[in-house]
């Protein structure tokens, strides 16, 4: 069997697992709430910007909650994880396609008829940052599922929409062991 990816855990991380197993707290605790603040570190945000939720997915899902997506056009790329269209099934929004800019992995922004979409999903795939707007008519959802730590123009990608969502599955640049996201 080939791989999707191996995740990579050095003695610092299996220490720190070891310390949580050890400590018979394993669900919501301290260390979430240490993660959640070296999060806002990561993106110089005020704490209690960022909240850990169990998946990318949940953090897609809630995020289109927090925007009232219930009944709004809800667009996405024709290229991309399928969480993005089942959070869009999930809250009952109408999913509006659109195709990828020739030579990138990514969505063409430009084709975006901004009458056409009340919130925008709009994935870096692969490390890629995407090229949003600074100004746009839309609710944006910026998901750094694919590209945690990359950077668009020298800054840190992730905080360009309403809200900035991330995904911690086993494939992703880091994982909090297994599945974890936040939003
Ligand atoms: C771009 C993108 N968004 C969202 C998700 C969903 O994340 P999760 O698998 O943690 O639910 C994924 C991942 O698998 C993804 O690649």
């Amino acid at each position: 069997m080939i791989p999707h990816n191996r995740p990579t855990f050095n003695n610092d991380e299996i220490n720190a697992s070891d310390k949580v197993i050890r400590s018979g707290w394993v669900s919501q605790g301290n260390e979430v709430t240490l993660f959640e603040k070296e999060l806002c570190n990561f993106f110089n945000l005020p704490e209690g910007h960022a909240l850990a939720v169990s998946s990318g997915s949940a953090a897609l899902y809630l995020s289109l909650w927090i925007l009232g997506g219930r009944n709004k056009n809800i667009g996405l790329p024709v290229y991309a994880c399928a969480a993005l269209r089942n959070a869009i099934g999930l809250i009952e929004g109408n999913p509006i396609y659109y195709d990828c800019k020739i030579g990138t992995p990514n969505l063409d922004i430009t084709k975006i008829d901004p009458n056409d979409i009340d919130i925008l999903i709009a994935p870096s795939m692969f490390g890629i940052p995407l090229d949003i707007p600074n100004t746009h008519k839309y609710k944006v959802i910026e998901d750094i599922a694919q590209s945690f730590g990359a950077k668009f123009n020298n800054k840190r990608i992730g905080l360009r929409g309403d809200i900035g969502i991330c995904s911690f599955y086993a494939t992703k640049m880091i994982t909090s062991g297994g599945q974890g996201g936040y939003y």
